[in-house]
């Protein structure tokens, strides 16, 4: 196993192993041009062998976020034995998910950008899941300072495919101040409403008059700790918000921004929806790249992805991928300054 850097002509760079495809470091400039690590994560693959509960900046798959207690049904037969390793759930792919296999590497250039292709096969049965999965992510590096997520894959049985990127951010610098200063802009103005074990009822919920409600750009850290039982019940924010776009189009799902560097991040996705985790479940167990110890809430998440438990809810965009169908999905962070 080994760490791969991209660079562009203005300098950023993305870090990055073939183990979980994790993204370790994100060098990117702030509104006076000094650069700093925005990436919460540790210095070594042991380290991320070891102890990476977090997930932090790793590839998550064959299904990002929950399926209700580890089970559903398709086509008309039970899919079960899925790992239960969240509550009586199921989360990020099992106990050995994407974030913890090898992905073979090969480089890729083209007009703006350098990358790098990971490329993986997930074996019949792998975790639970039906089907030989060839599933390949594409990290770019782009000359505009963004860093693109291509991901591809296909099936020869059908199966549920649902993979995302869970880079934690902190766009101060990862050994910066809190990100609970940050401003937090979401695009969307439903977002689907969990039990108390992070699995959606299914609603469709209006964030109007809510501490939900992100369509204007708001400090997070001033309603994180928010009484409604919604946002309490997961320790904070958790949660999937249903985005404000045509699904399929890259569109905008969210603006951080730091006020104090003038650091910005923008996500653009064609996935239906994005988690924004505050990473309310650090606790300071976690010591990453320079001894820096990860407090509650010191790194924020924006992961996009289709809704939690679609397997089991219908009216959520399908997550079923088919024999002879090519599964697509592409999210842009765009870094910037103000
Ligand atoms: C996701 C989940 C969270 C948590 C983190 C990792 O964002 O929704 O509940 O599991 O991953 O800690």
């Amino acid at each position: 196993m080994e760490f791969f850097t991209l660079e562009n002509k203005n300098g950023l760079k993305l870090t990055f192993t073939n183990y979980g495809g994790i993204v370790s470091k994100i060098h990117v400039p702030d509104r006076d041009g000094a650069f700093a690590d925005v990436a919460l994560g540790f210095e070594t693959v042991e380290e991320y062998q070891d102890h990476n509960d977090a997930y932090f900046g790793a590839i998550i798959g064959r299904y990002g976020n929950r399926i209700g207690k580890g089970r559903f049904e398709l086509d008309g037969s039970e899919v079960s034995g899925l790992a239960i390793n969240n509550g009586e759930n199921h989360l990020h792919g099992g106990l050995k998910g994407f974030d913890k296999v090898v992905w073979q590497t090969e480089a890729v250039s083209g007009d703006g950008y350098t990358g790098m292709k990971l490329t993986y096969r997930s074996a019949d049965g792998e975790e639970g899941y039906p089907g030989n999965l060839d599933a390949s992510v594409i990290y770019k590096l782009t000359d505009a300072n963004e860093w693109v997520i291509e991901y591809e894959a296909t099936t020869d049985k059908a199966t549920v495919f649902n993979p995302t990127q869970h880079a934690y951010f902190n766009l101060a610098g990862h050994d910066g101040p809190s990100p609970l200063d940050h401003e937090m802009q979401i695009n969307a103005a439903f977002f689907t409403p969990t039990d108390h074990g992070g699995i959606p009822t299914g609603e469709i919920k209006s964030v109007e008059g809510t501490d939900m409600d992100f369509r204007q750009a708001r400090v997070y850290g001033e309603t994180i700790d928010s009484e409604d039982s919604l946002i309490s019940r997961l320790g904070g924010y958790d949660h999937n918000w249903v985005l404000d776009k045509q699904y399929g189009e890259l569109g905008l799902a969210a603006v951080a921004y730091d006020p104090k560097s003038g650091r910005e991040m923008k996500v653009f996705t064609t996935e239906p929806g994005v988690q924004f985790y505050a990473g309310n479940f650090l606790d300071g167990s976690l010591t990453g790249k320079g001894g820096k110890v990860y407090q509650k809430r010191d790194g924020f998440c924006l992961e996009t992805q289709h809704f939690p438990d679609s397997p089991n809810k219908g009216h959520f965009p399908a997550t079923t991928l088919r024999p002879g169908q090519v599964f697509r999905s592409k999210t842009v962070y765009a870094f910037g300054v103000r």
